[in-house]
């Protein structure tokens, strides 16, 4: 579905906007709800956190001082932008869960340095607002840039993405850390399996470090976190005629050190009842009982290196801070 086309007069670029989550996804919500508040333990996925609130709550995570994630995958981008785009001076960024503008905007920064003017950037994330938003930001600063913008979901729609030019993946922020290893696995294996022998595909890990930065970074002090785990009960209320009351669950987030992992949870801190109209669905918590809404993933360098390789993607060059809290890799297609 082709939903607009922006000339904006003021710039001289465009945005082309492809919007596939129009009726699929309150069916897909629907769907993961009921499977997932029917279930022993109950879940939620992650995904679901991304509506035009949730967008900007996680924005704001990534500027506080615990959640080191952002800051240091930014430095690592400032210091190799300029290595990672001399050798693509012309074709796609394909962002995957794109969010907001700034890590782009290094890489485009880094581009313009070198002469790479023949680029196009194509975000892919499931909030439409958040889409929109970085993409104005990016037309400002970068005039003569056209976007390709798809309003999808990464984990079903990646065969919708334009070909025949060459391209540059983009998974930052540890995105891939919020999938188990065969979800993570079969993600990887479609990029790889849309890749041309010629693409690249630049992967952000979180990578294991002591346990209290952990539980700090998920556990700040000025509750945002707290907000955001909250605000996917919004979501479910808004899309799905339900009535949790948000503030009868507390936050709860926890470094799970032998799973490698962050859980995040909503704990009903008495027994509550919810009802979903539009699924027919009462649920019940007894007092303490969670809702399981996330894994974040952290990684060793073999860790990493072995959902590539399950993946056929093969780690070509390796960028980190100084003290190794997050690494970008750079993959390829695995020589058979
Ligand atoms: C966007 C998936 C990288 O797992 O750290 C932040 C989401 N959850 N705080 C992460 C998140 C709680 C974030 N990712």
């Amino acid at each position: 579905m082709l939903e607009m086309m922006l000339h904006p007069s003021e710039f001289h670029s465009q945005i082309e906007l492809h919007n596939h989550l129009t009726v699929e996804f309150t069916e897909s919500l629907a769907r993961d709800v009921r499977e997932g508040l029917n279930a022993g333990q109950k879940h939620l996925p992650s995904k679901y956190f991304y509506d035009a609130r949730g967008s900007r709550l996680f924005d704001r995570i990534c500027t506080l001082p615990e959640y080191y994630l952002t800051r240091t995958e930014m430095k690592i981008l400032e210091e190799h932008a300029q290595t990672i785009m001399a050798s693509f001076a012309r074709g796609d960024l394909v962002e995957m869960g794109s969010g907001s503008h700034w890590k782009i905007c290094r890489l485009l920064q880094a581009a313009n340095g070198t002469g790479g003017a023949h680029l196009r950037y194509v975000p892919f994330d499931v909030s439409k607002d958040a889409l929109v938003k970085a993409s104005r930001e990016l037309m400002g600063q970068f005039p003569q840039l056209a976007i390709v913008g798809y309003v999808a979901d990464f984990t079903i729609h990646l065969h919708l993405l334009p070909g025949g030019n060459r391209r540059l993946f983009l998974l930052f922020g540890s995105t891939i850390g919020n999938f188990p290893e065969p979800e993570a696995v079969r993600l990887l294996r479609n990029v790889q399996e849309i890749m041309a022998p010629g693409d690249r595909f630049l992967l952000g890990f979180d990578m294991v470090k002591p346990a209290y930065r952990l539980n700090a970074a998920y556990n700040d002090t000025q509750g945002v976190t707290s907000a955001f785990n909250k605000n996917i009960l919004n979501v479910v209320n808004r899309h799905l005629h339900a009535d949790f009351n948000p503030a009868l669950f507390d936050h709860l987030a926890f470094y799970d050190k032998e799973k490698e992992q962050v859980e995040m949870h909503l704990q009903a801190r008495e027994p509550v009842t919810a009802t979903i109209a539009d699924i027919d669905l009462c649920v019940e918590l007894a007092a303490g009982e969670t809702i399981h809404t996330e894994i974040s993933r952290k990684f060793t360098p073999e860790s990493a290196r072995v959902v590539c390789s399950n993946a056929g993607l093969e780690i070509s060059r390796w960028f980190s801070d100084e003290e190794g809290w997050f690494s970008l890799v750079e993959l390829a297609l695995s020589r058979a």
